[in-house]
């Protein structure tokens, strides 16, 4: 299919490859704004379709083959400049013969330009790479680090990874449809964020073959590969689960809702335009809870807990399907705008399916974390748009999460829910597989909603949130019924009352969560040790309610809980999880400093290379 484009308001100096057409590009409205994450500048020339075929050399822990990228440029464009970082570039040549490349400086975040000499009438090149060991995106695990024995590789692209395995631009704003085929030994299965055209692969040279396919434009971000001995469970008629053998009992058990989740979603912010929704449960050195990668969510599989009680994750992961993956942040300084909705529509996903006080509970939560940060941090970190020197991955934060979706919540207040549902629809159909900006968002607010009403106006308060630190004075405060019943719990504890009439068992994860969050700091060994056994804390299965309880054991230097820390510092790598625990060691002087590091032995060898680095500098630091 050949269809006319227009490029940044020109039209193109030569007509696209046929067989590169395999979908629309995206149609850009308004000049991207400068992303200070990468190397690209898209208004010259632009990466519009990414054609991988790769090995997977698990003994070398290399990924090698080529990638054939689909290109417009401007007329009169002399080069494309694409992101790389580590690669090994052996060749690239074009649609009409060998061309030249030539490697920039090495910037220590954003890695070095990959800057390729094009002319009139390319509208294609060819790379020829392999990855490095050490790439940041892939973790390639042994044998003993996962559940079934055999060898396991993940990617984890956000924000700025998938650099260190594709040579393309490597920015949010410049979506790219794919395919792949990907060669892995006999025996393992490879899967990707794309439709799966081989579900039992094809007979090839050194192993077996796997092609996939991404039609839908996509941030470079979420292209993401997993290969390991995986099975699949479907668990509904558009969703399903990718484990390893052991584990897709567990797991499959635990997606039961996504089905219901699914369609809960699409009844509020209109159809899910991916196909299928699958996840697949990785290794437990995933440093993440989830990856929203279209089609096939990546997951940790500490939200196994045995009771469906942190499918939250997956209502998270879920929602990014509109808010992140189909209108998706320009730059990563406005991440709030992936992950604030995202945890908004979380809350609404989480209200449709579990009912409105667990909603409450949840938002409550978050509120207290907001709290927190606004505390702990300088004003400047505590505003919405990001401003001055930061790294991409500074949009981790109660303020981007929870803040971002407060926001939300109290223009729900203000509009009515009615009203903001259809606006958030509306927008996620008017800016599908769009960029955004907090400026774009502000003017679409202003445009279909305000529409110049000065009372709305005032009410709002938009620029306050997306652009001042702090909290607006029109700000929602949650109220959760079940937490004032926790509170006089917590109260009666601290009064001298016993562990025992604590109502435990009849409470659900976000009042456990609440409960070991809210009681002091400090405590005696005794009322601890009273606590511990009558709630059965450190075995409990539920990894947030355990970190929870490890965190306050770490805090008063409980020994009998060192067990309970050095186990689950070694048999998982979520970073959420990971870098805590051990800053929280190292504030309790030698006792916990030794602590960390014996247990830092041992586990760091496990860890993916994101959280090693993170928590080489707590450790090491001190
Ligand atoms: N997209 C994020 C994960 C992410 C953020 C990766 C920034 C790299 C950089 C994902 O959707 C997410 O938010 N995961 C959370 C879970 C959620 C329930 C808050 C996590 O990993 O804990
Ligand atoms: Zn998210």
């Amino acid at each position: 299919m050949l269809r006319r484009r227009t490029f940044l308001g020109s039209s193109l100096a030569a007509p696209a490859l046929a067989a590169c057409a395999t979908a629309p590009a995206p149609a850009v409205h308004q000049p991207l704004p400068h992303d200070p994450h990468s190397h690209a500048r898209p208004g010259e020339a632009r990466v519009t379709h990414v054609s991988l075929d790769l090995a997977a050399d698990f003994d070398r822990k290399a990924l090698s083959g080529t990638a054939t990228l689909s290109i417009e440029a401007r007329a009169g464009a002399r080069e494309i400049v694409l992101d790389s970082d580590g690669l090994i570039v052996k060749s690239a040549r074009t649609n009409l013969g060998d061309t030249t490349f030539e490697f920039g400086s090495r910037d220590e975040q954003l890695g070095q330009a990959l800057t390729i000499a094009i002319g009139p009438g390319v509208t294609a090149l060819t790379i020829a790479y392999e990855t490095r060991p050490g790439a940041g995106a892939l973790q390639w695990l042994e044998p003993a680090q996962t559940a079934s024995g055999q060898r396991f590789l993940f990617s984890q692209g956000q924000a700025i990874l998938t650099r260190t395995w594709i040579p393309t631009q490597d920015s949010p704003g410049i979506r790219q449809t794919y395919d792949a085929r990907i060669v892995v030994p006999e025996g393992l299965k490879a899967v990707m964020s794309a439709e799966m055209l081989t579900p039992d692969g094809e007979a090839a040279e050194g192993g077996r073959a796997f092609r996939f396919r991404m039609d839908n434009p996509i941030p470079p971000y979420l292209i993401a590969i997993a290969i390991g001995d995986l099975v699949y469970r479907g668990v509904g008629p558009r969703t399903g689960v990718y484990a390893e053998p052991s584990v897709i009992e567990r797991a499959a058990y635990e997606c039961a809702d996504m089905e219901r989740m699914l369609r809960a979603a699409e009844a509020m912010y209109g159809r899910y335009r991916w196909g299928r929704y699958d996840v697949l449960v990785l290794p437990p050195s995933f440093p993440y809870g989830g990856m929203e990668n279209p089609r096939l969510t990546f997951l940790t599989p500490t939200f196994l807990a045995g009771d469906r009680s942190l499918v939250s994750l997956i209502a998270h992961e879920l929602a990014h399907s509109w808010s992140g993956n189909l209108v998706t942040n320009a730059l990563w300084a406005d991440s709030w705008l992936n992950e604030g909705f995202t945890s908004y529509i979380e809350g609404r996903i989480v209200e449709a399916l579990y009912g409105g006080e667990n909603a409450a509970m949840q938002f409550a939560l978050a509120w207290a974390d907001i709290q927190k940060a606004i505390a702990a941090g300088p004003p400047d970190d505590t505003r919405l748009h990001l401003t001055g020197e930061r790294s991409a991955d500074d949009g981790v934060s109660a303020i981007v999460y929870d803040k971002g979706a407060l926001f939300l919540r109290t223009m729900e207040r203000e509009l009515g829910r009615t009203r903001l549902d259809a606006y958030l629809r509306s927008y996620f159909d008017r800016h599908a597989f769009q960029p955004m900006t907090t400026q774009w968002f502000l003017e679409d607010v202003r445009a279909r909603v305000v529409r110049g009403g000065p009372a709305l106006e005032a009410s709002l308060q938009l620029d306050t949130w997306a652009y001042e630190p702090g909290l607006p004075s029109n700000a929602v405060e949650p109220r959760a019924e079940a937490f004032e019943r926790v509170a006089a719990h917590a109260a009666g504890f601290n009064a001298g009352g016993p562990a025992s009439a604590i109502p435990w068992a009849s409470w659900g994860t976000f009042e456990r969560q609440r409960f070991l969050q809210t009681l002091p700091r400090e405590l005696q060994a005794a009322r601890l040790a009273e606590l511990e056994s009558a709630l059965g804390l450190n075995g409990t299965g539920n990894a947030e309610v355990l970190f929870d309880w490890l965190s306050l054991a770490i805090a008063n230097r409980a020994e009998a809980s060192m067990p309970a820390v050095t186990d689950f510092l070694t048999w998982q790598g979520r970073g959420k999880f990971v870098r805590p625990l051990y800053r929280a060691l190292m504030e309790q002087g030698e006792w916990g400093q030794a602590h960390a590091r014996r247990i830092y032995a041992m586990a760091r060898q496990g860890y993916h290379p994101i959280v090693q680095t993170a928590v080489d500098g707590i450790v090491t630091a001190a």
